[in-house]
């Protein structure tokens, strides 16, 4: 099995690939800075170091905001070819907070108020109106350095003019009072397979670790974990940190990292999570290439009876009828033709000694 890491060669990411070594054959570090791709033919061309970029059975890519969109479509021309713990739309989503909380909106996980106007007009207003402290944030800031605090609105008022004048996009939100804390939940799968309370410097309202914060591990109680496996999924990421805040009133989400640090959670910890996440990609990858060979080997058993997979429309298929209890279960060459896949919204159609399946 080959694999390979896609990133800015961070400690974290040289820890993940000295991990994933015990795992794979081939380990490859990808420097984003040598990618290049192509669009225009009918398949995307992917170059690294003005080469093709080659065949691979787990592409773990990251990399900060600046490169989210490269990312995408890197992921998007693997999408059906390997195993991608991080899936395409994941980068654009989830290395801007607004669109974030967006998501995090959609599927029912508790955020703190967020607010977002289109003029330096109505944004004075929402100032006016809000009780303060707030906080203010670029949607693409990380380590704490786009996240301001504002205790009046006399000092929210002159932020605003600052960030106007620089053209800076920037989220105004609630500020949640948690001491100077926030919870860091490492997730890889369905799991959290380590989580760590980050406590502010003195004077500092941030919590991250890069901004001098201090992280002790703690054990989640089930509802934050579940909060944070679910904020994962929403964004369509199997490995990510979720930074969320106790609130009076349960965990808030703030924010997702796509490429969360290893060094300050597993001092913290003791957890070796690049194992974790090494065990999981190869796990992940497997079962991608064993599904991928089944499908493969459809295709080989259609093409032997004749039937081509493109222009099969409609053809049929003798089968006895399965049933588990009194469900169908249909032969897996179906699914393979139809291309459905579990989430697939369909409408059933069915009488008596006919059943139709189609795709909302
Ligand atoms: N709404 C908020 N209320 C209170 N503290 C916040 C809020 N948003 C952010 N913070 C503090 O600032 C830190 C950084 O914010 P975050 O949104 O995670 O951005 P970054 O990408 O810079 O880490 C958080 O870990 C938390 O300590
Ligand atoms: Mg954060």
């Amino acid at each position: 099995m080959k694999a390979a890491v896609i990133s800015l060669g961070s400690v974290s990411s040289q820890w993940t690939i000295e991990a994933m070594k015990t795992y794979f054959k081939v380990v490859d570090a990808i420097d984003i800075r040598g990618l290049e791709v192509k669009l225009g033919k009918k398949e995307i061309e992917i170059l690294y170091n003005n080469k093709p970029l080659g065949e691979y059975d787990c592409i773990y890519a990251k990399g900060s905001f600046r490169y989210a969109q490269i990312l995408r479509v890197l992921t998007t021309a693997y999408s059906h070819k390997c195993y991608l713990p991080l899936r395409a739309e994941t980068f654009t989503l989830g290395h801007n907070k607004l669109l974030t909380q967006l998501k995090l909106q959609e599927a029912g996980i508790p955020m703190p108020k967020t607010y977002l106007t289109s003029t330096t007009i109505s944004a004075k207003n929402l100032l006016e109106s809000l009780t303060y402290p707030i906080i203010m944030k670029f949607p693409e800031g990380s380590h704490g350095k786009g996240v301001m605090y504002a205790d009046s609105f006399a000092s929210a008022n002159s932020i605003l003019d600052a960030l106007t004048t620089l053209n800076q996009p920037f989220i105004i939100q609630e500020y949640i009072e948690t001491n100077g804390t926030d919870i860091r939940a490492f997730v890889v799968g369905s799991k959290v397979v380590a989580s760590m309370k980050r406590k502010a410097a003195k004077e500092e309202k941030r919590s991250n670790i890069h901004a001098g914060g201090s992280g002790e591990t703690i054990e989640l109680d089930s509802q934050t974990k579940k909060i944070a496996i679910k904020t994962a999924k929403s964004l369509g990421c199997d490995i990510c940190g979720v930074d969320i805040l106790e609130s009076g009133l349960g965990p808030l989400v703030i924010e997702v990292n796509l490429s969360p640090g290893l060094q300050g959670i597993t001092k913290s910890t003791k957890i070796n999570i690049a194992d974790k996440i090494a065990k999981f990609l190869f796990e992940k990858a497997s079962e991608f290439k064993n599904d991928r060979e089944g499908k493969v080997k459809t295709s080989e058993i259609l093409n032997e009876c004749g039937i081509d997979r493109e222009e099969h429309n409609g053809k049929e298929i003798i089968a006895n009828l399965s049933l588990r209890g009194k469900k169908i279960v249909l032969p897996e060459i179906v699914t393979d033709i139809s291309d459905f896949d579990e989430n697939q919204e369909v409408t059933i159609s069915a009488s008596k000694g006919k059943v139709v399946i189609k795709k909302f």
